[in-house]
């Protein structure tokens, strides 16, 4: 992409609204513009890395057999009358009311859809098990929308649901899902926890968050030091035993502080390793049985000849609020410092003298290289001074920035840096090229 044709409003003023450096940089940076409170435009940048989270987290999905579909956003109150849940949502629930006055509502969560899919087309144990997710906006009128995208009203999420025909099963798929949540996260760049989590209103007993430490966080959290550089579990094989992984990262102390137990804290974690922090939430996965199946009748006939209700689960990342938390997780007083696998370009190319012809035509060189590399290159070619090319670049954060000018092309160089270190090199244009292409053979 060429930034003269591109649409990057970067901000010169730091907003005063926004309190953390995720909000203040995705503002600065033109990601995202803010139309209401929690309610956003995602600009082209921020839309370019709110789909790279998107894929990584369809390809996790994949790898753990879900199966995407796509649901609406606006679902009829019928169905959450048939679960109870309708009374209970409260406030956060936006209403809406039809011509025909029919009762609507804009989805916070999926489960009474999913279950309404469901029991309109299984009938028996042996199409069972099923995994099944979207990515889709959400909406819920939080009391304080507040962090940019962090607590939005409208928000992203991929939410998956599980059918098994027994508890058994419903912990074999919830097992699938804990792993496929921690090399997700790690895919991010993120070191993410699992806690153990109340269920809230959506119900049952088995239920863990994935939190990654912020100071800025909004939640409590006390967990044993070691969870957090335990490395994902990588390359498993999703049909096999999961539970030794799950167990491995449950044995451990890690609560938020809803479920904390001082007392079993303290007895359980040695002092010198008791992390008491705070953090983000980006993922909850629930394991609730019957809740929904139960009240709505979705049943499968079973080996025994018999119907059973099926054993649900239900799994939430939150795509959007990732944004925001990578960001948390990987920023610097100039900017952003994008991990490898969601940077919305690979490279930016500077060129520090537009129009200079041997300038000019070194970077085109670069730009269509890296481009038919797959490397995705930003190349800065507008008129404005070194600084200001400088510091934008330095903003929205590309893991690596290649710098032209004609002093450096001269000797026949140009300067590659690492945006994360700062490291500077000199190199060839050819060797430039080459360097950057190799960073990104594994991405
Ligand atoms: N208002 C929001 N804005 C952005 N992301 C959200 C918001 N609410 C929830 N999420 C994300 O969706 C995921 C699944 O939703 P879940 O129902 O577990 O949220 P929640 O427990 O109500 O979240 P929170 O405790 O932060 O309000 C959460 O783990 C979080 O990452
Ligand atoms: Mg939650």
């Amino acid at each position: 992409m060429r930034l003269s044709r591109y649409f990057l409003p970067v901000l010169k003023e730091t907003p005063a609204s926004a309190e953390i450096a995720s909000h203040r940089f995705m503002l600065r940076a033109g990601m995202i513009k803010q139309h209401s409170a929690g309610i956003y435009s995602w600009l082209p940048l921020g839309f370019k890395v709110l789909t790279k989270i998107g894929n990584i987290v369809r390809e996790e999905q994949a790898r753990a057999f879900a199966v995407e579909m796509l649901m609406p956003t606006i679902q009829p109150a019928e169905l959450w009358k048939e679960s109870g849940r309708y009374e209970d949502y409260g406030k956060e629930m936006l209403r809406i009311t039809d011509r025909s006055n029919r009762e609507l509502l804009y989805g916070p969560t999926n489960e009474e859809v999913l279950t309404d899919v469901f029991r309109s087309y299984v009938r028996s144990y042996k199409d069972l098990p099923q995994m099944l997710y979207h990515i889709q906006w959400k909406f819920r009128d939080e009391r304080r929308p507040r962090f940019g995208v962090m607590r939005g009203r409208e928000f992203l999420m991929k939410d998956g649901y599980s059918f098994d025909l027994d508890m058994e099963g419903a912990v074999r798929s919830y097992n699938r899902m804990f792993v496929a949540y921690l090399n997700t996260f790690s895919r991010l760049g993120l070191k993410a926890v699992p806690m153990r989590a109340d269920t809230g209103p959506i119900g049952g007993d088995l239920s863990h968050e994935f939190l990654i430490l912020a100071d800025t966080g909004e939640s409590e959290v006390f967990c044993h030091a070691d969870l957090v550089e335990m490395d994902a579990p990588g390359n498993v094989d999703f049909d096999g035993d999961l539970q030794p992984l799950v167990d491995q990262r449950t044995a451990l102390y890690a609560a938020t502080d809803e479920m904390h137990d001082k007392d079993a804290f303290e007895a359980q974690v040695p002092e010198d390793k008791r992390l008491s922090a705070r953090g983000i939430e980006i993922g909850h996965i629930f394991c609730f049985g019957d809740k929904y199946s139960k009240p709505m009748g979705a049943k499968v006939m079973g080996p025994d000849g018999k119907e059973h209700f099926v054993q649900m689960g239900s799994y939430g990342i939150g795509v959007s609020r990732l944004v925001g938390g990578i960001i948390e997780a990987s920023h610097d007083e100039n900017g952003i410092v994008w991990p490898k696998s969601v940077t919305p370009f690979g490279a930016g190319i500077i060129n520090l003298k537009t129009g200079d012809a041997e300038a000019d035509k070194v970077c085109e060189d670069i730009y269509a290289r890296l481009g038919t590399a797959g490397v995705d290159p930003l190349y800065d070619d507008k008129n404005d001074r070194g600084g200001v090319k400088f510091s934008r670049m330095d903003l929205i954060g590309l893991p690596y920035q290649i710098i032209v000018g004609p002093r450096g092309l001269k000797e026949g160089i140009v300067e590659v840096k690492d945006r994360k270190t700062g490291e500077r090199q000199n190199l060839s244009p050819d060797a430039a090229v080459n360097f950057i292409i190799e960073q990104y053979k594994d991405i």
